[in-house]
């Protein structure tokens, strides 16, 4: 049983804001402290349902801030962090390689750092299965070598050597958890699955990268959220734990589904050359027995996890559409799919 503060950074972004939701409706005793840069995938209207509640409180801020995150620790008494900030895309990393660096790297050792300071009681790191880097059969297990194949995944896996050094010379109470491709509600429009489901709804083409037969595991983000707080009440200090729903689909097949769901015709799709070239892994797939001896399994079907998120997306166009709209997203679009799309960007 968690009691005290919990602090959970990038608390207005994807995975991290329905973690916001997901501990709150268990823990209605317990302060949630969100730190979060809100940089462009991070967006306070992930939170709104909180706006006035007296247990919740957020802090503008980056990770990397020592001055910021010891201040949080100093004034909210933190007694339980779960380290959501990130930059999470891949396809950015490729365009910039090193300005993940300060928040998927320095800010996990700035985190640390101040978590041993104030004593905290228990830290999750958020991970993902990239830093294991391509298997083209069988399943990673968590002692598997880190050999990521991206800049986003190699500053992943900077992190995490970064929670390793910190338990073993500080003795940091500190877990890893790897997920594996997750998918929900208020998803950033880049991912595939809500990039794919908005411009199908707006009738725009799809462009599937390569032959569109690399694999991923999909994770739903309530499961993916029941792992974190399993670890987190459960999780031995220094361990990592993969996290995966194993539901894997190849692109193309997933997004057949997607179409399908939506009634648009597979005409829509366009194969175009892969933009991360030799950096595509081919396929995620995790060994999740470590998580399962911990009590945690993911619940979710997937045909009624995936169905459940395309009808949110079809529901909330008052959520991703200001986002589609807006120059940075359209600037980030036009740079990464142009090249390859042209006409039918
Ligand atoms: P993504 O959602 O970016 O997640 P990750 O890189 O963490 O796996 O991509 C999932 C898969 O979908 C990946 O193999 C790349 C592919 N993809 C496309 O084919 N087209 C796209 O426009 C995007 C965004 C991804």
């Amino acid at each position: 049983m968690v009691t005290g503060s919990i602090l959970i950074t990038g608390g207005a972004g994807f995975i991290g804001s329905n973690f916001v939701r997901y501990w709150a409706e268990r823990h209605p005793d317990q302060r949630i402290i969100v730190l979060d840069a809100l940089t462009y995938a991070g967006n306070l209207a992930n939170l709104s349902e909180f706006d006035g509640d007296a247990r919740f409180r957020f802090y503008p801020g980056r990770i990397e801030d020592p001055t910021v995150v010891s201040g949080i620790f100093r004034c909210e008494k933190v007694t339980h962090v779960v380290n959501f900030a990130a930059e999470s895309h891949n396809d950015r990393s490729m365009l910039d390689p090193t300005g993940l660096i300060g928040s998927n790297v320095t800010g996990v050792s700035v985190l640390l750092e101040a978590a041993s300071r104030y004593g905290v009681e228990r830290f999750v790191h958020v991970s993902t299965d990239e830093v294991y880097g391509q298997i083209h059969s069988g399943l990673f297990r968590e002692d598997d070598p880190l050999l990521p194949r991206t800049p986003y995944s190699a500053g992943k896996a900077g992190g995490e050597m970064q929670v390793r050094a910190h338990v073993i010379a500080f003795g940091t109470p500190a877990m890893v958890t790897r997920g594996s491709n997750t998918f929900g509600p208020y998803q950033y429009p880049e991912k595939i699955l809500p990039f794919f489901i908005t411009r199908a709804l707006d009738g725009k083409a799809l462009p599937l990268y390569g032959d569109g037969r690399q694999v991923r595991d999909w994770l739903f983000v309530e499961d993916h959220c029941a792992g974190i707080a399993v670890v987190l009440e459960k999780g031995q200090k220094g361990e990592a734990y993969n996290i995966g729903g194993g539901n894997e689909f190849t692109n193309a097949d997933l997004t057949r589904r997607v179409l399908g769901l939506l009634g648009k015709p597979e005409s829509l799709i366009r194969h175009i050359p892969d933009p991360r070239g030799a950096a595509h892994d081919a396929r995620y797939a995790l060994d999740t027995a470590k998580a399962a001896a911990l009590g945690w399994s993911p619940g979710a079907d997937f045909d009624d996890a995936l169905e459940a998120t395309v009808r949110w997306y079809v529901d909330h166009p008052s959520w991703w559409r200001p986002i589609v709209e807006s120059e940075p997203y359209q600037a980030y679009i036009r740079r990464y799919y142009g090249p390859t799309l042209g006409a039918d960007l």
